[in-house]
């Protein structure tokens, strides 16, 4: 049987990348913040996961404003990416799982949710920045399930709506027959806004809320609305959403085991947490 081991969550700015390329990790402006993957490689490394469902958003690269679905599940067998215009190199393609993607996508139309599938899927900076952050250098040794969740064109769905999708995920993979390590990967946040007059924006009490939240309450951050959520985080704050969604996805018991808190990564409040996800029967599960 399949078993969520647990979950990674990133920002997952640009400017990274850039960094990255440059080899900028140790620079006094950029060391805090690769700091906090250490711990995240270590736990990769131990925990050796198969196989990674990624919720993420994306900015413009597969999906635009003219076409925009709420959710969008990747299945194919392969993921490119393309310049996307920010000064970072085109990150290789990476290795789809088609079977689990449909396995997935059976539960989720099952339970309701309305999603778009692809059976061609480019991934953007939100994918392939944390997939370079968790995984430098060497090649990156897991297939991947991306999960697109809106956080561009309003109307947004809302957290509440995330976080069923995410346990709607957790459900599926849990009744999945193949032997596989699954890790949640969940990308984006934390506060910012990149654009109008508060462009700058960022709001590290909100912040340290969310992070306290997200391992054993979520449920407490659903009483947001979105309107809510862009005044407290940002307009960008709101990609959040696919935090949600993760958090949902882990259907054991739930610990917190690193957190990285650092600001500013360009306009962003940039957090790193890593989550332990102890399997329960499934009757047990919060
Ligand atoms: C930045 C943050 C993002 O989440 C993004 O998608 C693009 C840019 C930034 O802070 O520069
Ligand atoms: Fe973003």
């Amino acid at each position: 049987m399949a078993r969520i081991i647990g979950a990674v969550a990133s920002t997952h700015v640009p400017a990274i990348g850039k960094a990255i390329a440059e080899k900028k990790q140790n620079d006094p402006y950029w060391k805090p913040f690769f700091q906090g993957f250490d711990y995240v490689h270590g736990w990769l490394a131990r925990e050796k996961p198969d196989v990674a469902v990624i919720f993420y958003n994306d900015h413009g690269l597969n999906f635009f404003l003219d076409k925009l679905p709420t959710f969008a599940v990747g299945a194919a067998d392969e993921y490119g990416n393309e310049d996307e215009g920010w000064g970072i190199p085109v990150a290789r393609a990476v290795p789809g799982d088609p079977q689990l993607s449909w396995h997935l996508i059976n539960a989720l139309v099952a339970d309701d949710f309305d999603i778009t599938m692809c059976q061609q899927m480019l991934i953007d900076h939100a994918v392939t920045i944390p997939m370079a952050l968790m995984w430098p250098g060497e090649a990156w040794p897991v297939k991947i399930v991306p999960v697109s969740i809106n956080t561009v064109q309003h109307p947004l769905p809302s957290l509440a709506r995330c976080l069923s999708l995410g346990r709607s995920i957790g459900r599926a993979l849990q009744s999945y027959p193949r032997d596989l390590r699954v890790m949640i990967v969940g990308t984006g946040g934390l506060s910012h806004q990149l654009d109008g007059t508060r462009a700058g924006f960022i709001n590290k009490d909100f912040d340290q809320l969310c992070m306290s939240k997200i391992a054993d309450d979520p449920q407490a951050l659903t009483g947001y609305s979105i309107h809510d959520w862009v005044e407290l985080a940002g307009a960008q704050g709101v990609e959040f959403l696919n935090w949600m969604a993760m958090r949902g996805a882990l259907t054991g018991r739930v610990k917190e085991l690193h957190r990285n808190y650092h600001i500013p990564i360009s306009n962003t409040a940039a957090a790193t947490l890593v989550l332990e996800n102890e399997d329960v029967p499934a009757q047990m599960a919060a």
